[in-house]
């Protein structure tokens, strides 16, 4: 499923505004951060945050099939580019879960642009969901050496 968000901005763009957002974040998780309003700001700011990377995932996954299916063959260069920011991506990723973003509500309709789809189940077992990230980010390279 692609964003309004994905689709609105080009990649360079998108990459700037996901920076920004992971560092507000890490500023916003500082001890200052106390009020409820910096907690509802935090949470929106990190869902927003992963919802972007998760969708640059995904933009260089799509140039990665497209180069593996194509019949001029596949740019190792090229190839290993996106592999590498997909496994940098993998490891950014499980940090942009604190708990106040654990916000799944059964049967609720959701802002696709806005909201979380993250199961309940990956604040429970966190342990699992990061290993499941480090899984990935290390097959990437690996994947890619194979092809
Ligand atoms: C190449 C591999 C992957 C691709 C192409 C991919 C793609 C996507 C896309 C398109 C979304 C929707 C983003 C949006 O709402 O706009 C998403 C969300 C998500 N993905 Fe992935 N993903 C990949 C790997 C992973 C891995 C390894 C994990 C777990 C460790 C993961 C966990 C999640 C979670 C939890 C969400 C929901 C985030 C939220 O709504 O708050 N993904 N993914």
């Amino acid at each position: 499923m692609v964003s309004v968000t994905h689709l609105l901005m080009r990649p360079g763009r998108r990459m700037s505004i996901m920076i920004g957002a992971i560092a507000l974040l890490a500023v916003g998780m500082s001890p200052m951060a106390s009020s409820q309003d910096q907690s509802t700001t935090i949470a929106k700011d990190a869902i927003f945050a992963r919802k972007i990377l998760m969708d640059t995932i995904n933009t260089n996954m799509d140039e990665l099939e497209t180069m593996t299916t194509s019949d001029k063959g596949v740019n190792l260069t090229e190839g290993r580019e996106h592999a590498d920011l997909i496994s940098v991506m993998l490891m950014a990723f499980p940090h942009l879960f604190p708990a106040s973003t654990n916000q799944w509500k059964p049967n609720v309709e959701r802002d696709p642009g806005r909201d979380t789809y993250a199961s309940p189940d990956l604040f429970t077992n966190y342990a699992d969901f990061y290993a499941r990230a480090a899984g990935g980010m290390r097959l990437m390279p690996r994947a890619l050496s194979q092809v």
